[in-house]
């Protein structure tokens, strides 16, 4: 029954190929969520992506996209997985400061769930914002085939939007009749990783998405895929940039262009045009590169939104770290450029890449590897972090939100994240109070990566 109506919710339909929705619009949405909690079952099963053929992806109870959780800030989401795949897998839910016994990652947190088991999650969530869940293990094909999903904290208290639009963005690789190509190209992997070549927006290509005109806007995006990195931009900057990575901002500030790189999101806050019929392309933009990724299409309303500014969301309950007394530790993510490993197609268990001169040697239930750093419970941290590598890093700490200070290339006003995505040589600077306890990932979310080594964690006891 539950599940029967998590399905009606979430507008997907169970066997055949499932279509997605074009949009993930919902004005309040608060009536969608079973407060009960949720099932999510992982099997193969039809995406129709493409128009040559469906594709034999992963899914989360029978479609693409798959259901978008909602829960109250301070309350419990309790969500029972089940697991329908023909591998072992497990359910992570990046940038929530979680029980760590909840955290998703196997071996470490919990064993893996096995082919026709189950695991109920059951966890409180103790900040707002835009957040996601996925798989912990054969990342590479897992995430890559479909086993993605949205994850809403909505504030204790409503905040003034008349409209949330969901954007999950991700890309997919295929062939013309819609099955797959190798996820991964090894030479990729060793670089900036593997590109898809099918870029959607839940699950459609290019939609144009409906939103009443003079409608207050709040546009979350999200960043699902494997490895691309995206470069947010609206025309004529029109959107105003209200949280980052889930984290509210404290001073809201007009949009220019933000990078969003593999695991992080970004919410919007905009006021639609008040006549009907009006189109806001949102792009992906680099220098002269220049890409829509959707675009929104404002349709009569009787909404008439004060056209005054958007306000700052308020803070979530993260302790400031004491930045005098905190103490310093140091991270440089380097290759080990003499290897030439071959990474098999999901997996590999060859490092590459390093943190502090280790790669990631893998995790079983009888071998823990030793932690890269030991850290106090309840006291401040400075991370002083060195990408000496030619490509970009999204960076990710579970657990944790984390301040990034500052940078040796860009201007930072500190803002909250948990993760942080370091170009290449960058240097820069992140503090936190480590005040979660447990053993906490902490990997670079450029997910043939994290497979070939920059991947490790750290304690906090
Ligand atoms: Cu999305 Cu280990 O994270
Ligand atoms: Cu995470
Ligand atoms: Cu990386």
């Amino acid at each position: 029954m539950k599940r029967r109506t998590l399905l009606q919710a979430s507008g997907l339909a169970l066997g055949g190929a499932v279509m997605p929705k074009l949009t993930l619009a919902m004005a309040g949405g608060r009536d969608q969520l079973d407060r009960a909690g949720y099932e999510l079952v992982a099997a193969p099963g039809p995406a129709q992506l493409v128009d040559g053929g469906a594709t034999p992806a992963l899914l989360y109870n029978g479609g693409f996209p798959a259901p978008v959780l909602r829960v109250r800030q301070g309350e419990r989401l309790r969500v029972r997985l089940t697991n329908q795949l023909p591998q072992a897998t497990t359910l992570h839910w990046h940038g929530i400061r979680i029980d760590n016994a909840m955290d998703g990652v196997p071996h470490l947190t919990q064993p893996p769930v096995l082919p026709g088991e189950s695991f109920t999650y059951d966890f409180l969530c103790p900040d707002a914002g835009t957040y996601w869940y996925h798989p912990h293990m054969h990342s590479v094909e897992q995430l890559g085939k479909g086993l993605v999903g949205v994850l809403i904290v909505d504030e204790a208290e409503p905040q003034p939007f008349d409209t949330e639009v969901i954007l999950g963005l991700k890309d997919w690789r295929l062939n013309r009749d819609g099955s797959f190509m190798p996820l991964s190209d090894p030479r990729q992997a060793f670089r900036a990783g593997t590109l898809g070549n099918v870029a959607t927006v839940n699950g459609r290509q290019r939609p144009t998405i409906e939103v009443p005109a003079g409608g207050r806007l709040r546009l979350r995006l999200l960043n699902l895929d494997n490895s691309r990195e995206f470069n947010l931009s609206l025309r004529d900057n029109e959107a105003t940039v209200i949280a980052i990575d889930g984290n509210p901002v404290a001073a809201p500030y007009s949009l220019d262009v933000h990078a969003m790189a593999s695991g992080m999101r970004l919410d919007l806050g905009l006021i639609a045009p008040s006549e009907a019929g009006v189109e806001i392309p949102i792009y992906d933009r680099k220098g002269r590169f220049h890409q829509e990724i959707c675009r929104l299409r404002t349709v009569p309303s009787k909404i008439d939104s004060p056209r005054r500014g958007i306000a700052a969301l308020p803070a979530n309950p993260v302790p400031a770290p004491d930045l005098a007394r905190a103490e310093v530790h140091r991270f440089v993510f380097e290759w080990a450029g003499a290897l030439s490993p071959t990474l098999a197609d999901g997996s590999s268990d060859r490092a590459f890449w390093t943190i502090n001169r280790r790669g990631w040697e893998g995790i079983s239930a009888g071998q823990l590897p030793a932690p890269l750093a030991e850290l106090e419970l309840g006291k401040s941290y400075i991370f002083e972090l060195h990408n000496a590598t030619p490509h970009s890093h999204p960076i990710h700490l579970h657990g944790l939100i984390f301040t990034v200070l500052e940078s040796d290339q860009r201007e930072i006003t500190p803002f909250q994240s948990d993760t942080i995505l370091l170009q290449k040589n960058e240097r820069a600077k992140i503090a936190f109070v480590a005040d979660n306890p447990g053993r906490w990932m902490y990997h670079c979310h450029v997910i043939e990566h994290m497979k070939t080594g920059l991947m490790g964690y750290i304690t906090v006891s």
